[in-house]
């Protein structure tokens, strides 16, 4: 398995952000207690009863009652020399992946105030290998954290509990979980990772230091390439609403294109495109100062890419991908771009730039027309876009626009598989009326306040020309999820999710 290959990263880029070694995952056969683990993990459905190989002391939380059986419920015994924790499923005809991820996040939280090492989890009695995978998946997402600038990271105070766990034993005496545990952990690491790059502030993560983690990917993993342009590069390019975004700030932009040719590969070519805004001040149009500071998360769309595409090659998969990240600041200065101001794309489109906060669709329209003639013959753009989704569908699912049925159909089966759910919204021709400028082909920004997210979309549209697109609006399935897998901060939404389309593309 090429499972180790991809196992930490090791561009400096990201050594700060990751002092903590991953956790240790492997599975194991029955019984359960053999695997060494200090801490067991024993799900239990509303319906059913306990477990045959439990010891006593288990069944009897159960037959008192102290043990519940709603999902997340825990109870704890001590038996046999290692601890037992009883997790509650709810209803056996209702439990999927989701559920399990929620339990494992549950089991994790109790499992780290008592100070386990090793967790070992037991499948429940007829769960497909996609439970086990969803295990591995909470229990991975929900020990992330991201504390690297806390100066007592290290050095934890006495008599508090570890912050990670060292080790998760997957067990399941029904059938082989190997391969499906492996790429679970495989993926959940690469969303923590995705984290790491949007939690780092924008001081530290730079379109710069978004480079360098490309290079460390591409320096780490087979059949993977990658080249980064600068400023006079995406110039050169001809990628003026890109560089228009770029100008009023002294960080370099990074225009940064990875290539990875899988073994064997067939099926489409894929292109995923990232929005890389390391930070969006919204520039002349100046957002206002509460909550400004989320701007370092506007980078959210290219981390997840970033993160995907090295997790997709880390697998081997047999297909061929380019992935473009379109990394900058927007700043307002005496350089920045202005209201009003023309700027040419490079598929020669002229943009009238009405808000300077409506800087990712710049960005993108030249990311993808990139991506197409890179050769990318299905093309996925990640953006935190638009405010307005997150109005309309909140943190639960990400905003899905797409020129074909096809691709949309593909995106929205992945995201049940994996958890990262779309909703799609309509591209009806009526909304190119909205984005028509008044003085160049475009506008970036109607006067109308109407349907923001789709505007965006049909704006994005206009760059891909025939070729099968989607665009993923994750403004608010970025961060602040408040999952009990993951809470607070950066989400690493669209990981698992592309990692699902590609394979999608492998069968
Ligand atoms: N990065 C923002 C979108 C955003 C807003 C993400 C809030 C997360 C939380 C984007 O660049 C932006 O500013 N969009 C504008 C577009 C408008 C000016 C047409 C918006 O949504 O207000
Ligand atoms: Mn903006
Ligand atoms: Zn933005």
């Amino acid at each position: 398995m090429v499972v180790d290959a991809c196992a930490r990263p090791s561009g400096d880029a990201v050594a700060k952000a990751d002092i903590v070694p991953a956790m240790n995952v492997s599975t194991s056969s029955p019984p359960p207690a053999s695997s060494g683990a200090d801490t067991l993990a024993i799900g239990v459905f509303a319906d059913d009863g306990a477990p045959a190989e439990c010891p006593v002391e288990v069944h009897e939380l159960l037959s008192s009652g102290e043990a519940r059986r709603t999902l997340g419920a825990l109870a704890l015994a001590h038996a046999d020399g290692r601890r037992w924790l009883l997790v509650g499923l709810g209803p056996r005809d209702a439990f999927g992946p989701e559920r399990a991820r929620v339990a494992a996040a549950a089991a994790l939280g109790r499992a780290r105030e008592i100070s386990t090492r090793e967790l070992c989890w037991v499948t429940p009695q007829g769960s497909p290998p996609a439970t086990a995978a969803a295990l591995v998946e909470g229990t991975v997402l929900a020990d992330y954290r991201f504390d690297a600038a806390k100066s007592d990271a290290s050095g934890a105070a006495e008599d508090t509990p570890p912050k990670h766990l060292a080790g998760l034993v997957v067990c399941d005496a029904q059938q082989d979980i190997e391969r499906a545990v492996a790429r679970a952990a495989l993926v959940a690491e690469a969303a923590n990772r995705a984290r790491d790059l949007q939690n780092r502030p924008a001081n530290d993560l730079t379109p710069t230091a978004l480079a360098e983690r490309a290079r460390g990917l591409a320096a780490e993993l087979e059949r993977v390439s990658v080249e980064v342009d600068g400023r006079s590069g995406i110039a050169a390019r001809g990628m003026g609403a890109f560089a228009a975004v770029a100008q009023g700030s002294d960080q370099e932009p990074a225009l940064i294109t990875l290539r990875y040719e899988g073994p064997a590969a067939a099926g489409p070519k894929l292109g995923l495109v990232g929005k890389g805004v390391t930070f969006d001040s919204g520039g002349i149009s100046l957002k206002p100062s509460a909550k400004m500071a989320e701007m370092k998360f506007d980078m959210s769309g290219a981390a997840s890419v970033l993160e995907a595409f090295g997790a997709i090659a880390a697998l081997e998969l047999p297909l061929n991908i380019v992935a473009v990240l379109g990394a900058t600041e927007n700043l307002p200065s005496g350089h920045a771009i202005k209201p009003g101001d023309i700027v040419t794309a490079s598929n020669g489109r002229t943009i009238e730039v009405n808000n300077t906060d409506a800087e990712g669709r710049l960005v993108l329209a030249d990311c993808l027309c990139h991506a197409i003639a890179e050769g990318a013959e299905r093309v996925v753009d990640l953006a935190t876009l638009t405010g307005a989704v997150i109005v309309a569908l909140g943190s639960t699912y990400a905003g899905l626009m797409s020129n074909d049925d096809e691709l949309a159909a593909r995106l929205s089966d992945a995201g049940e598989r994996s958890g990262e759910i779309v909703w799609r919204l309509p591209l009806h021709d009526e909304y190119d009326e909205l984005i028509k400028g008044t003085f160049a082909d475009l506008n970036n920004a109607p006067e109308a306040r109407k349907a923001g997210t789709i505007v965006g979309g049909a704006f994005l549209r206009k760059f891909v020309g025939e070729v099968p697109w989607a665009h993923l609006d994750i403004a608010g399935s970025a961060w602040e999820l408040e999952r009990p897998y993951v809470g607070k901060g950066a989400s690493g939404y669209g990981v698992r999710l592309l990692v699902e389309l590609a394979r999608s593309y492998c069968e």
